[in-house]
């Protein structure tokens, strides 16, 4: 039995998990998502084109990989039917390519109606959800109500659409004001069902289990970030799955004991979309030059990211919850604008000094203390070697190394499949 190897992203998401997904396939034979949804946006770059993927694994690209998307993803028949499209001037045998399990579950338009009138209700408490009916989907899943891909080849599989539809017209009622057109949403949403049939429905767990008897290579993608985790995350500004490592044996139907390298991938600063704690945000001129510098703006909703230092202690949480046995760091080349670089190395709450991340980090005054190191000030983007990095560069990295007793063993330059420097 081969072991599964996973890169997760250990920040609040958007780390370039994407990026570096689609640099380590060719290591691999399969590539697959356990969860989350079109919520993600994991960006692909090469050849001078950029590609945005949301449901689809970052293998798509590369002959003779095939990319599963596992049981504890949530697909949206109508974004996934757009994401299919945007694939078709590649050529890519999406038959052979490309499977489902039949126990994924289906975002109906419903689901995405509710997310926006429960977020709509909370108003200035919204979580900053990116509307994709995610939330609700996940909701039907643990409340026993949901549709999944297998149901879709059912002879009742319209009463079942149906009876699901009516029980949330009945709580989209109890949202006042909260007007919709469903017949309008329902067209599109039938037509992705028809491209669903067409495509490989499996049996995951089964389909996992046979691939790792066979000897082939699994790498499990991760979606969002820790610091999103349903569980471990900064509850309730999260997504509504786990992210973490002990997602994938959940979201693909494998064995704890299969799990082989954990693969830890953060920004070398800090960014978050949506509402909720960021204790290391920097609401001033420092954060916007990393916004601009760094292009941080979603890649699944457009909207700015806010940015901050990096975070040692909830970077140190993270690490642990995971397993993280390397690291990559994305972004270095976003920091060069910069002389010195401050890392927070813990917290003062209340008075009192933390390096882990307190329970109510929502109300409580957590404010970073930094250390400042050296900046390296100059273009990383041409670098093609770890030698040739700058002092500077390498003596961030080993600072890093030390303080998250973990190595890092790839260092990314630019959004290019090839600005991307093995360290070790
Ligand atoms: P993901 O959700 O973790 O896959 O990350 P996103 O694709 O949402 O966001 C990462 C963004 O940073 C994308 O626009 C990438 O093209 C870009 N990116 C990834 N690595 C680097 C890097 O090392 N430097 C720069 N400047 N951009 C990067
Ligand atoms: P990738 O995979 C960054 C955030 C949303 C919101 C919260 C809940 O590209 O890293 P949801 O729609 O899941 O109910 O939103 O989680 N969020 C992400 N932030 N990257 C993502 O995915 C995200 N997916 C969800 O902004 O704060
Ligand atoms: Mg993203």
């Amino acid at each position: 039995m081969t072991k599964v190897d996973v890169l997760l992203g250990l920040q609040w998401g958007d780390e370039g998990k994407g990026k570096i997904v689609d640099v380590l396939t060719p290591n691999y034979d399969i590539i697959a998502r356990f969860q989350g949804g079109p919520n993600a946006g994991h960006t692909l770059e090469f050849e001078g084109i950029k590609h945005v993927l949301h449901t689809i694994p970052s293998g798509i690209f590369r002959p003779g990989v095939l990319n599963l998307i596992g049981n504890g993803v949530v697909i949206d028949p109508v974004i996934f039917q757009k994401e299919l499209e945007k694939l078709a001037p590649f050529n890519i045998n999406l038959k052979e390519r490309l499977a489902l399990s039949k126990k994924a579950h289906l975002i109906l338009p419903t689901h995405r109606l509710l997310d926006a009138a429960s977020e709509h209700a909370k108003g200035h408490n919204k979580i900053g959800s990116t509307l994709k009916g995610i939330g609700p989907t996940y909701m039907d899943k643990t409340g026993r109500n949901g549709l999944r891909v297998g149901d879709i080849f059912l002879p009742n599989f319209k009463e079942k659409y149906n009876h699901l539809v009516e029980k949330h017209i009945g709580m989209l009622a109890h949202y006042e004001g909260f007007t919709y057109n469903l017949a309008e949403l329902e067209g599109p949403w039938f037509e992705g069902i028809e491209v669903l049939r067409n495509l490989t429905a499996v049996d995951s767990e089964q389909f996992m289990y046979e691939a790792q008897k066979a000897g082939k290579k699994v790498l499990a993608e991760g979606a969002q970030g820790t610091m999103l985790d349903i569980d471990f995350g900064t509850y309730p500004f999260v997504t509504s799955s786990n992210t973490v490592t002990a997602g994938t044996c959940t979201g693909l139907g494998i064995s704890p004991r299969s799990i082989g390298e954990v693969i830890g991938i953060f920004k070398a600063y800090c960014t978050r979309v949506g509402s909720g704690p960021f204790p290391t945000e920097l609401m001033n001129e420092v954060g916007q030059a990393i916004r601009k510098e760094g292009n941080e703006f979603g890649a699944t909703t457009g909207r700015e990211r806010r940015c901050g230092w990096i975070d040692l202690p909830a970077l140190k949480y993270a690490i642990m919850i995971n397993g993280v046995t390397e690291l990559s760091m994305m972004k270095a080349d976003v920091l060069s604008i910069f002389d010195e670089i401050k890392v927070c190395t813990h917290y003062i709450v209340d008075g009192e000094k933390m390096d882990y991340l307190p329970y109510d980090i929502n109300n409580l005054d957590v404010q970073p203390v930094y250390e400042s190191v050296p900046g390296w000030n100059c273009d990383l983007t041409g670098l093609s070697s770890w030698a040739e990095a700058p002092a500077e560069l390498k003596n961030y990295v080993s600072y890093l190394e030390e303080k998250l007793e973990t190595p890092i063993t790839v260092v990314s330059v630019g959004p290019d499949r090839v600005q991307t420097l093995q360290t070790k």
